[in-house]
C-alpha cells in the first residue's frame, strides 16, 4: 500500500513526505521532481516551452506509474488530483491523506521558502486564497484529513502513522464470538493475517465479477491470484439458491472439506451467500468476511445472519453463522460506484441516530465520509447494540430504524430503489410519525434530511403508492402478534423500539413521503 500526500501549497507534503518515509524506512517520490528529472527541465520550463497540457501528460504518466508501486510515500503535484483519472490510479495504490491549514499559515511557510513561483508577482495572498477556494472541493473530498497547523512535519507524522494503525474491534456475545479488523491495506496482507490467526486449512476466495475486476486492476492482484478463487454474478437477483448450488459445486471441485476456510469478498449479498453456503457445507465450514461495499462493513458483515431469497421473498432462507473474522479495508470503497456509497450511507446514518449523536453532528458539516476511524466507530454502533441484545429480545430493534417503512417502500418500488435509498426515505417518513407523536421537534427531521441530502440519497419516492407500500409493510417478517412495531427516534442518538403507532399517522407519514401518489 501507498502513502500519498496531498494538500495545497506549503501543507507540507513534501517535508512530511521525507519525514514519514524515513520513520517507515520507504522510499519517498515528489512526483513534480520526478517529472522535471525526467524532462530534464524545471517544471516552469516545461510549461513555457512544451505547454501545460504536455505537462499533465507527462503527470498522467507518473501518476500512473507510481499507482502500480508499492510502499512507497508519494507527493503528487498539486494540480495532479484534479484530474479524476489520475486520482483513480493513486487511490487504487493507497491511502491519501490531505494536509490542511490556514491560508496565513500556508503564506508564512511559502514566504519562508521563498522559491515557489505561486508567490511571484503582486498579491500573493489573493492569489493563494483564489487557489484555495477553487481547490476547496477537492481537498474536502478526501475522507483523511490532516491539520498541520502549528505542527512540525515529525508531529505530522506521527498523526498519520496513527492512523495507520488498524482497529481490532472484538464481538462478544453468545454465538458471536469473532474480532473485525479494519484499516488500509488489509487486503493485500490477508493471506499473512489468514496465517497469523490460524485460520489456515484448503482455503476458498468467492468474489463477483465486479469486485474482481476492480480488484484485479488493481495491485490486489497480487492475492487475488494467489488463493483459488470462484468468481460469481454480481447482484440480489444471483442471491438465490441455483447460485447456491454453484458454490457448493465449486466447494467440491476444490476439495473444500470441514477444514476448510472460504473467503467471502464483496458486499453485503456475497456475504449473505457464501455465508450461507459456509454454514450448510458439510453442516459447517469456517469463513472469513471481507467486505468491499460501505452498507456491508457497517452492517450486512455484523451479526451473524446468512441466507438467500426465494421468489417469494428475501431472505426467506438462512442461517445464523458468524465468520471466524471480518477484515474490512477502507481503500476498496474507492472503487465503489456512487450509488452504493450513497446507499450505505443511509446505514451509517442510521447508526448515528441509535447511538453517536456526535458523529450525527460531524456528518453535519463533513464533506467526505471512510476514513478507518469514521467506520470503526460507526460500525461499533451494531456492535454494542448486537452485543447488549444478542437474541433480539429486545434493543436490537432499534436497528430497524428506517426499516419498517422503508422495506415496504423497496419492495413496492419492485427493488427498483436500493436497500439504502428506500431506508433513507423510510427514516423520513418515521421521523415524521415521530414529529406526529411529539417525540423528536420537526428541526430534528429536517438535520436529518439535510444529511441524507448532503451524501446523495433521496428523501421521498413520487411514483410509489401509499396504500401498495402500506400492503407491503404488513408483508414485513419483522412484524410481531399482527401489529406493526416501530423503532422511533426520541432525539439524535435515541431510539425507542417496540412502538405500536395509530394507523392514521402511518398513513399520513406515507403520504408525505410519496406526495400523496
Ligand atoms: N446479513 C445481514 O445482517 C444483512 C444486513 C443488511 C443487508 N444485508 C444484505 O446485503 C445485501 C446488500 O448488500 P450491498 O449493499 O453490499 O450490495 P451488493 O453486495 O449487491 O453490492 C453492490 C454492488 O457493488 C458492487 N461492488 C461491491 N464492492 C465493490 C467495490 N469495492 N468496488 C466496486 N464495486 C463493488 C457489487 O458487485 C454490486 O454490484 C442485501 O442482499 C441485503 O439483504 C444483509
Ligand atoms: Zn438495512
Amino acid at each position: 500500500m501507498n502513502i500519498i500526500l496531498y494538500g495545497p501549497p506549503g501543507s507540507g507534503k513534501t517535508t512530511v513526505g521525507h519525514t514519514l518515509a524515513a520513520q517507515l524506512g520507504r522510499t519517498f517520490i515528489d512526483a513534480d521532481v520526478l517529472i522535471a528529472e525526467r524532462a530534464g527541465r524545471t517544471i516552469p520550463q516545461i510549461f513555457a516551452e512544451a505547454g501545460e497540457a504536455e505537462f499533465r501528460r507527462m503527470e498522467s504518466e507518473v501518476c500512473a506509474e507510481l499507482g502500480a508501486q508499492n510502499n512507497l510515500v508519494i507527493a503528487p503535484g498539486g494540480g495532479a488530483l484534479l484530474s479524476e483519472a489520475n486520482r483513480r490510479k493513486l487511490e487504487k495504490s493507497g491511502v491519501v491523506f490531505c494536509l490542511r491549514a490556514d491560508a496565513e499559515t500556508l503564506l508564512a511557510r511559502l514566504s519562508a521558502a521563498g522559491d515557489r513561483p505561486l508567490l511571484a508577482g503582486p498579491n500573493p495572498a489573493e492569489k493563494l486564497n483564489a487557489l484555495l477556494a477553487a481547490r476547496r472541493t477537492l481537498y474536502d473530498s478526501f475522507p483523511e484529513q490532516v491539520s498541520t497547523v502549528d505542527q512540525s512535519p515529525a508531529q505530522v507524522s506521527v498523526v498519520i502513522l496513527e492512523r495507520l494503525q488498524p482497529h481490532e474491534i472484538p464481538l462478544r456475545a453468545p454465538g458471536l464470538q469473532h474480532d473485525i479488523l479494519l484499516g488500509y491495506g488489509l487486503l493485500e496482507r490477508l493471506p499473512e493475517i489468514l496465517r497469523e490467526r490460524e485460520l489456515t486449512g484448503p482455503t476458498l476466495l468467492v468474489t463477483d465479477e465486479n469486485i474482481f475486476r476492480t480488484l484485479d486492476a488493481g495491485r490486489q492482484k497480487t492475492f487475488a491470484h494467489r488463493l483459488p478463487s470462484v468468481v460469481l454474478p454480481a447482484g440480489e437477483q444471483h442471491k438465490n439458491l441455483a447460485t447456491l448450488e454453484r458454490l457448493y459445486t465449486e466447494f467440491l471441485k476444490h476439495g473444500l472439506d470441514r477444514n476448510s476456510i472460504v473467503i467471502a469478498l464483496g458486499g453485503g449479498v456475497l456475504g449473505d451467500m457464501v455465508g450461507f453456503a459456509a454454514a450448510t457445507f458439510m453442516r459447517g465450514v469456517r469463513w472469513v468476511n471481507v467486505p468491499t461495499t460501505l452498507l456491508s462493513m457497517v452492517d450486512a458483515s455484523l451479526g451473524g445472519k446468512t441466507g438467500v431469497d426465494l421468489p417469494q421473498g428475501k431472505n426467506l432462507v438462512g442461517a445464523f453463522h458468524p465468520p471466524a473474522l471480518v477484515i474490512s479495508d477502507p481503500l476498496v470503497l474507492n472503487t465503489l460506484p456512487t450509488a452504493e456509497r450513497a446507499a450505505g450511507m443511509a446505514e451509517v446514518i442510521k447508526h448515528t441516530l441509535i447511538d453517536d449523536a456526535e458523529q450525527f453532528a460531524e456528518l453535519e458539516t463533513a464533506s467526505a465520509f471512510g476514513s478507518a476511524a469514521q467506520l470503526a466507530r460507526n460500525l461499533s454502533v451494531k456492535v454494542r447494540v448486537v452485543q447488549e441484545d444478542p437474541f433480539e429480545k429486545g434493543r436490537r430493534a432499534t436497528l430497524n430504524l428506517g426499516h419498517t417503512i422503508g422495506h415496504g417502500v423497496e419492495a413496492a418500488s419492485g427493488y427498483q430503489l436500493r436497500h439504502g435509498e428506500a431506508i433513507a426515505i423510510g427514516l423520513h417518513a418515521e421521523l415524521l410519525i415521530a414529529n406526529n407523536l411529539k417525540w423528536t421537534p420537526p428541526e430534528i427531521t429536517e438535520r436529518v434530511l439535510a444529511v441524507l441530502r448532503r451524501f446523495g440519497l433521496p428523501t421521498h419516492c413520487p411514483g410509489l403508492e401509499v396504500a401498495h407500500i402500506r400492503q407491503l409493510m404488513s408483508a414485513d417478517k419483522k412484524k410481531s402478534g399482527g401489529q406493526l412495531k416501530f423503532a422511533l427516534p426520541r432525539g439524535v442518538g435515541d431510539v425507542v423500539w417496540g412502538v405500536t403507532v395509530p394507523e392514521d399517522m402511518i398513513m399520513e407519514a406515507l403520504w408525505a413521503v410519496t406526495g400523496g401518489g
